[in-house]
């Protein structure tokens, strides 16, 4: 895993390829916070939790054992999935709102902790880093798959304001949800995430900690936007 970072070199051509990670918990904010970051910048965008949950959703469909490690990382390997702005498709399908419900979230924190499935990966992630620049979002961006990425940043926010937020984003796509439910799955979801022995959830050294809890979409957007200048400066 020591070379990753030459490898996003080799897809990024010969000249130097920008890179913001943007690593935190789950419903911390970081999936919008990177897309406003990439669309301001005009760079490209991984949802590198969007791979899992195109994991867990193949499986879940195949009728594989959340536990069965090389049958989901064969599955990973193959994964036929395309990324089409913010669209994500699965065998031609969209599979966008599909991927967020909360089943298939639980179960991406389960195969997401299956070190061979994280390696089946590693290849398609670093594919992303291409000119002019790359906004990363997950939870191992800055420590695992680009470890040498310009600015590398960690969003936190109490699970009061997480839990909220996640209730939000499901009634607004249509889903139920109880909020007492979502909070003991997230706090579920941190401690499996953050305990697991292959790439768990935690800042890079050399991270900029950023707690979201009381700053706004827009608030979050420009604090990044500025220790991404400062880091150019
Ligand atoms: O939306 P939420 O933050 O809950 O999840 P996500 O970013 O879509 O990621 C879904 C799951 O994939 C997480 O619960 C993590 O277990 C896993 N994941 C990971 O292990 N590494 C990443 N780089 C991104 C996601």
């Amino acid at each position: 895993m020591a070379n990753v970072f030459e490898n996003c070199l080799n897809y990024g051509g010969a000249l130097h390829v920008p890179v913001i990670t943007i690593d935190g918990p789950t419903a911390s904010g970081k999936g919008t916070v990177a897309q406003r970051v990439a669309r301001h910048l005009g760079f490209h965008l991984l949802d590198s939790g969007a791979l899992y949950r195109l994991v867990a959703l193949a499986g879940l469909r195949g009728g594989v054992a959340l536990d069965d490690e090389a049958s989901l990382a064969k599955l990973a390997a193959a994964l036929p999935c395309r990324f089409s702005g913010t669209a994500v498709f699965l065998d031609g399908e969209d599979v966008s709102d599909t991927i967020r419900a909360e089943d298939v979230g639980k179960a991406s924190s389960r195969v997401a902790a299956l070190p061979a499935v994280r390696e089946a990966l590693v290849e398609r992630q670093l594919r992303f880093c291409q000119q002019p620049g790359l906004v990363a979002d997950g939870r191992d961006m800055g420590t695992v798959i680009f470890p040498d990425a310009d600015l590398k940043v960690f969003l936190t926010a109490s699970v009061e304001a997480r839990a909220g937020r996640r209730y939000k984003q499901l009634i607004d796509k249509g889903f139920s949800a109880n909020i007492l439910d979502l909070r003991k799955d997230l706090e579920e979801r941190d401690a499996r995430d953050s305990q697991r022995a292959a790439a768990p959830l935690k800042p890079a050294p050399d991270a900029y900690l950023l707690d979201t809890s009381d700053l706004t979409i827009e608030e979050g957007v420009k604090q990044v936007l500025e220790w991404y200048r400062a880091a150019k400066a």
